[in-house]
């Protein structure tokens, strides 16, 4: 498995201190309000088990899957398979993902989420890949900006593969390439 990685991206030790700031932040932000973190399945769990516990203030969590992906390219197409099981009505929404790359995911999730009467709705996404947007969306929260590469690791996959990493690293290309 390890061979399959050119570069380690974050450590994880800058992982860990990556969830620390952000839920410093959402802590402070969210005092008060209704707070309803909602992680992205499968790519984000390892994200959201680390920093829901760096978030000190009173919430509740759910999980909501969809996918778009297929191999390292995106398909453009999102699929919903897994709904909310709590009703966000007056909540105040955390979107959890564990990364922003074409926003196609996030910008469809939100416009979903958006007609469910939520208070409010933020995005927090571990990684942002500004290279390749293509959707008009930016998050409210983000752990680190990286590079236009092919990363798995931390709850990221290729072919649902490699999630068990410790750190973020870069896919070797020889691995997509064969
Ligand atoms: P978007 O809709 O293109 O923004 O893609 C979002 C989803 O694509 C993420 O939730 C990831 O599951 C997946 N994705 C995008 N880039 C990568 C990557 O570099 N490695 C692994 N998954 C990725
Ligand atoms: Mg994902």
């Amino acid at each position: 498995m390890e061979k399959d990685v050119k570069d380690i991206l974050i450590s994880e030790q800058e992982l860990k201190q990556i969830c620390k700031q952000l839920g410093e932040q959402i802590t402070r932000d969210y005092q008060g309000k209704k707070l309803l973190v909602v992680s992205v399945l499968k790519g984000a769990v390892v994200f959201m088990a680390d920093l829901l516990r760096e978030i000190k203030c009173e919430c509740i969590i759910d999980f909501i899957a969809v996918s778009s992906y297929s191999g390292t390219k995106t398909t453009g197409v999102v699929k919903f398979k897994k709904d909310l099981d709590i009703d966000p009505d007056g909540m105040d929404i955390l979107i959890v993902e564990d990364i922003l790359d074409s926003g196609v995911t996030l910008s469809y999730l939100s416009s979903v989420l958006m007609g469910r009467n939520a208070n409010s709705i933020k995005i927090c996404t571990l990684l942002d890949k500004p290279a390749n947007r293509r959707a008009d969306i930016k998050a409210d929260y983000v752990g680190k900006t990286i590079p236009d590469e092919f990363v798995i690791g931390y709850g990221l996959d290729y072919n649902e593969k490699y999630r068990n990493l410790p750190y973020v690293g870069i896919l070797s290309p020889s691995v997509y390439e064969k």
